[in-house]
């Protein structure tokens, strides 16, 4: 969480740092400050508590004339979101700033000694104690400003990405990154750092993704990359795939709106040049590299958080069916403080939209350390989980900015789809003719998901009907199970309706409790094999005269005797249910959460990228 952005060159820092916070308040927006440096030796800091719309309004009229700066946007761990825990901060003479996104996990014990040694703090952040930090060791040691930052981190334990500016050293740009993200855009004559490529997407697509225990030195226009320890690296330069458009709303009035309606070009995008009809062919290099591994393993385990964790339930019952291999789908968070059973002989896909999830990261290096082998199915290209991993397949959703995960969702359940076809192959535990069916099945799910899209003006009226809810039930066995759990998550962290998943025949055994005239149901009812049985959950909520909006197939009118809604989407292989019917079900909290005035691309307490514990 925090998004932090940085430039040195020869153009104006203060738009490029701002425009660039705008585009990483999704990691956090409980503050946002900047830095200026100006040529003599000026450091000029604003900040404010809120968004950095409000920051805008601190600055506007004020002389923001500098080539070097640095911004940030807070998601806040230690200390309230207010405008002195606000970033950057301020080392004890004023002479030196940080910005910071991470956790230093040790920070109470460094602040009680810097305290006893006479320094004073404003905040109540860990962030301020290492900027102290810094400047005691340069003040104490006698050592110029790099190698000040490269000695005060040996001491430090925790995460973080760090920018750093010093008044005395102008010219310089520091950062530091071990556990959080931190980018280098590099230019002709100028150089951005940031948690992620989008601030700087229109001025460079040469980029550096710093290791972890990796300082980056920018001195005027030269770049010098160095471990903690002091040793020099040879950057490695890669080319970003993002573009600007990909970035922004295109006409959308918010960003998930847009990016629900891409879904039929990122599903697309993430099967493209991997299904080979003619030949029957599934191309996934990650898989492909652990054939023999991948044919006879004993058991795949699934991490991940949240939404991420939704789409591994799907994996769970893809693997299964088509692959025959037991699976078993753990929370990363839970996962990692266990002490679970591993070995070599253990396959762990870890699934992330970000590819920065604390927790999913730490579960995978766990289970690199008792020897299974990792796999990464991640949307962010270069970001941490993809460069942990053994191998992997990139969702190619493209930049999916609103802080709910949508077209990642489906991305993520896309390339399960194909894993689990590809081993099944591989395995033999799948005919020649099933898997041609299935993959003829893929290419017409674009033109489903535009199909079901249409839903949109009805779904919009039953938003209408359902605003001012308090709570709401989510229903779905089999497939549909991971559906309702994700309609549910989707429904309360953007409208904060409280809003429960429930695999529907276990609605019998408490959750009808809850069932009146005031609750909706939502029910993914649509004509797949446990078809009767739900219709049979469906007249068990009526009859406790519950408000059922059900998810059902093109076609089926019997439904509409038992639904007070029904909401239609064209007819599908089982396997694939949930690339569709997940779409009404993110429309219908989108368009609850606009209705009662919420903030849908930044739901409260949120934050896109969850890189701490
Ligand atoms: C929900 C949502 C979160 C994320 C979760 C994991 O809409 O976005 O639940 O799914 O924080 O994030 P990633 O996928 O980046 O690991």
């Amino acid at each position: 969480m925090c998004g932090i952005v940085a430039y040195i060159g020869y153009r104006e820092a203060s738009p490029i740092i701002l425009n660039g916070l705008k585009r990483l308040e999704y990691r956090g927006y409980d503050s946002a400050g900047i830095a200026l440096l100006t040529t003599e030796k000026d450091l000029k800091i604003y900040k404010k508590s809120g968004k950095v719309s409000e920051l805008e309004e601190v600055i506007k009229g004020k002389n923001l004339e500098a080539k070097t700066g640095m911004g940030h946007t807070r998601w806040a761990t230690h200390g309230e979101p207010n405008d002195i825990n606000a970033h950057p901060h301020l080392s004890g003479s004023g002479e030196f700033a940080i910005i910071h996104n991470g956790i230093i996990e040790n920070y109470a014990s460094l602040k009680l000694a810097l305290i006893k040694r006479g320094h004073e703090f404003k905040s109540e952040t860990d962030t301020e104690v290492l900027i102290h930090l810094i400047e005691e060791v340069y003040k104490n040691n006698n050592v110029g400003f790099e190698e000040a930052v490269r000695m005060a981190l040996t001491q430090v334990i925790g995460a973080y990405a760090i920018v750093i500016l010093s008044k005395k050293d102008p010219d310089y740009l520091i950062g530091a990154k071990k556990g959080s993200p931190m980018v280098i855009g590099i230019g002709e004559n100028e150089h951005f750092i940031a948690s992620d490529a989008s601030p700087f997407v229109e001025f460079t697509k040469n980029v550096v993704y710093l290791n972890d225990g990796e300082i980056a030195i920018i001195d005027g226009t030269k770049l010098t990359i160095k471990t903690i320890d002091n040793t020099i690296k040879t950057p490695y330069i890669q080319e970003l795939e993002i573009s600007l458009e990909s970035i922004e709303k295109g006409g959308y009035e918010h960003f998930m709106l847009k990016e629900i309606f891409e879904q039929s070009r990122s599903i697309l995008d993430s099967f493209r040049g991997r299904t080979h009809i003619n030949d029957g062919t599934i191309t996934m290099a990650g898989v492909d590299k652990f054939e023999d591994k991948l044919k006879n393993v004993k058991r795949i385990i699934i991490v991940g958080c949240g939404t991420s964790w939704h789409a591994g339930l799907v994996g769970e019952y893809l693997l299964e069916d088509f692959a025959r291999i037991p699976v078993e789908v753990e929370y990363a968070s839970e996962f990692r403080y266990r002490n679970p059973v591993l070995d070599e002989n253990d396959f762990v896909i870890a699934i992330s939209q970000s590819g920065e999830t604390a927790d999913t990261l730490a579960a995978l290096e766990l289970a690199k350390s008792k020897g299974a082998t990792i796999f990464g199915i991640c949307n962010v290209v270069g970001s941490s989980i993809p460069r942990f991993t053994d191998a992997g397949a990139y969702t190619h959703a493209g930049p999916e900015i609103g802080v709910a995960s949508t077209k990642a969702f489906t991305a993520q359940v896309t390339a399960l789809i194909l894993m689990a076809l590809s081993i099944a192959k591989k395995k033999g535990t799948i005919s020649s003719q099933r898997l041609r069916e299935l993959l003829i099945e893929m290419e017409t799910l674009p033109a489903k998901v535009e199909k079901t899209l249409q839903s949109d003006k009805l779904i919009i009226e039953i938003a209408n009907e359902f605003k001012d809810s308090k709570n709401a039930l989510y229903l779905g066995r089999g497939y549909g199970f991971p559906v309702a759990l994700e309609g549910a998550l989707k429904l309360k962290e953007i409208s904060y309706i409280h809003a429960e998943g429930y695999p529907a025949a276990e609605m019998k055994h408490g959750p009808i409790a809850l069932i009146d005239a005031e609750m909706p149901v939502v029910v993914i009812a649509t004509k797949h094999s446990y078809y009767e049985k739900v219709v049979s959950n469906i007249q068990e909520v009526r009859a406790r005269k519950g408000r059922v909006i059900a998810i059902a197939t093109e076609g089926d009118k019997e439904i509409s005797n038992y639904a007070d809604h029904v909401i239609y989407i064209p007819s599908c292989e089982e396997s694939m249910l949930p690339l569709l019917a997940t779409i009404p079900l993110q429309l219908l909290s989108y368009h609850i959460a606009v209705l009662r005035e919420c903030n849908v691309d930044q739901p409260r307490n949120l934050a896109k990228s969850v890189t701490v514990e």
